[in-house]
């Protein structure tokens, strides 16, 4: 392993320049697969805490083919984003609350997680390690995806022996195909996202892979993605598949109300608390299908997803298309959150990890 991090200080502005990734063409960044350089692994067993982790150079890991998380999808995934700010800086975006949410996370999957603290500087020594790949201010951001896993050998249906947490990273700009352009979502009645006593609330590796084949129907039909409903009543919208939902009505903002079905994103309670301190009235509520029909906008949003505008629902082959004449909502709340990021707003929350 290497001690990278020790070596770098992100306030000398001369390891911040992109020396080694001066031709890289930071403009044309979506969201694809770029390993930065270093990874960081951590490793305990059952019954254990995390203690000591370490850097290493991005590459293949071992696992045994019993391995929990292989077999059984003991695994969690977490999504963070590292910016160059303004000032040259270089800032994370509520990492601690990534942290919370695995830990949270890993008492439904009965899991080790890592304390806080230790998520929180494991997070800061990638993106230092990791700092010439962080794109310039205003052109994407270092996606920072922390993994924890059972990865020791098993073969019944049992908590694994062995836990990794593991934390690799790339330069992302936008998470869908569309840029910034509206999205067009397809309304699934086939196929839900989550049930009630499920993990949907929790961000287990096992939600992501459920919903593909919804999606790759969506997208064989030109939609961008898709909103699913709830599995019970099968009426109100739940979130997409990999963002949460918002609708605006007039000076109302709703969102669905998280009730164990939904993921509790760090960027949808962001843009609640933005949203309010802007004035608009916001309602974590039940949001009916039909809502749908009449809202004024509809947006999704998401760590890799940012704010996204919604252009079109279709539900039941009837396409709604929502105006995107004039200044958005969704355009405010996002340039406000994309502001305090980049630290062009002022970060009265205190949101910001400056490192
Ligand atoms: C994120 O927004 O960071 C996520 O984890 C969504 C991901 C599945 C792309």
């Amino acid at each position: 392993s290497v001690n990278v991090a020790a070596s770098l200080k992100a306030d000398d502005p001369s390891t911040l320049t992109c020396s080694e990734l001066d031709n890289f063409d930071w403009d044309n960044l979506g969201f694809n697969l770029m390993p930065a350089e270093f990874m960081y692994t951590m490793k305990c067993s059952k019954g254990e805490n995390f203690t000591q982790g370490e850097l290493c150079r991005y590459g293949n890991i071992e696992l045994s083919p019993s391995a929990c998380v292989l077999n059984y999808g003991q695994g969690l995934l977490e999504g963070a984003k590292a910016f160059r700010g303004e000032n040259g800086r270089l800032r994370l975006f509520r990492p601690e609350q990534n942290a919370i949410r695995m830990q949270i996370g890993a008492e439904r999957m009965c899991m080790p997680s890592p304390s806080t603290h230790q998520f929180v500087e494991a997070v800061k020594e990638i993106a230092l390690a990791n700092h010439r790949w962080i794109p310039p201010t205003g052109k994407g951001s270092l996606y920072i995806r922390p993994l924890l896993m059972g990865s020791g050998a098993i073969l019944g249906v049992a908590p694994s022996p062995e836990y990794t947490f593991l934390i690799y990273a790339s330069p992302v700009g936008n998470y869908f195909k569309e840029g910034t352009a509206a999205l067009n979502m397809y309304v699934e009645e086939e196929f839900h996202r989550a049930s009630r006593g499920g993990a949907g609330g929790i961000k287990a590796i096992t939600n992501y892979s459920p919903v593909l084949k919804a999606q790759a129907n969506a997208k064989n039909r030109g939609f961008s993605d898709v909103l699913y409903l709830d599995s019970n009543s099968k009426t109100n919208i739940e979130e997409a598949s990999s963002s949460n939902v918002f609708i605006v009505k007039g000076n109302v903002i709703s969102t669905p109300a998280l009730s164990g079905t939904i993921l509790e994103g760090i960027t949808r309670k962001s843009i609640i608390e933005i949203a309010k301190d802007l004035g608009y009235k916001v309602e974590e509520r039940c949001v009916k299908v039909e809502e749908l029909n009449d809202a004024d906008e509809v947006f999704c949003t998401g760590t890799a997803a940012g704010v996204a505008p919604i252009g079109s629902v279709t539900y039941q082959d009837k396409r709604v298309n929502y105006s995107m004449e004039g200044q958005l909502i969704s355009q405010k709340l996002y340039s406000t959150l994309v502001g305090i990021q980049r630290g062009l707003i002022e970060d009265k929350w205190g949101w910001i990890v400056e490192i």
